[in-house]
C-alpha cells in the first residue's frame, strides 16, 4: 500500500526510531509499503519514520532507471566503518523541491539485518554510500538540511516556508 510521506517541518521526522526486535508480518508489511511508496514517489531511498513509523527500517534502490531494480532492505542498519569525503547534492522525499550539497563520507560499511533475520554487510561507495548515510540519519531524526551551515539553514527555512505557503495558497 502506498503510504503518505511526511514532509518538513513535520515533527514526526525529528523523532528517533527504535530498533526492530522481531521480524514479523507487521515488519514485512511495513517493508512492502515502504518499497511501494519509494518506487511510486519515485525516490532512491525511504526510511520508516518518513511514513510515520518509528522503527529502524530503510529501503534503498540507487540502480539506474534503465536497469533492473536492485532493492536493498536494511533493518537496524548501523555504520560500522566510514572513510573519505564527498560533497554531493542531495534531495529528500520529505523536503520536496529542494536540493543542497551535503558533506558525507565517501565510503561506508553498513551492518544490518535482512527480512530473513540474517546479518548482512554492505560495502558502499558513491550514491549508495550517500543513500545509506541519508536514510540512517532519518532513523535518528536528522534531515539532510540539518547538515547545512547555520546561515544556509536559516536561508533554507525562510525560503522554504514562503515557497510552501505560496504553493498552498495557490
Ligand atoms: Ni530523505
Amino acid at each position: 500500500m502506498i503510504r503518505r510521506i511526511l514532509t518538513y517541518p513535520d515533527s514526526e521526522l525529528k523523532k528517533k526510531s527504535a530498533p526492530v526486535t522481531i521480524i514479523n508480518d507487521r515488519i514485512r508489511e511495513l517493508v512492502n509499503d515502504m518499497t511501494e511508496t519509494m518506487y511510486d514517489a519515485p525516490g532512491v531511498g525511504l526510511a520508516a519514520p518518513q511514513i510515520g513509523v518509528h522503527q529502524r527500517v530503510i529501503v534503498i534502490d540507487v540502480s539506474p532507471k534503465d536497469e533492473p531494480p536492485e532493492l536493498i532492505v536494511a533493518i537496524n542498519p548501523e555504520i560500522i566503518h566510514a572513510e573519505g569525503e564527498s560533497y554531493e547534492e542531495e534531495g529528500c522525499l520529505s523536503v520536496p523541491r529542494y536540493g543542497a550539497n551535503v558533506r558525507r563520507h565517501a565510503r561506508v560499511v553498513v551492518k544490518a539485518v535482512n527480512l530473513e533475520g540474517e546479518e548482512v554487510t554492505f560495502r558502499a561507495e558513491g550514491l549508495l554510500a550517500i543513500a545509506f548515510q541519508h536514510e540512517i540519519d532519518h532513523l535518528n531524526g536528522i534531515l539532510f538540511v540539518d547538515h547545512l551551515s547555520p546561515l544556509k539553514k536559516e536561508i533554507f527555512r525562510k525560503k522554504y516556508r514562503n515557497a510552501e505557503q505560496a504553493r498552498v495558497g495557490a
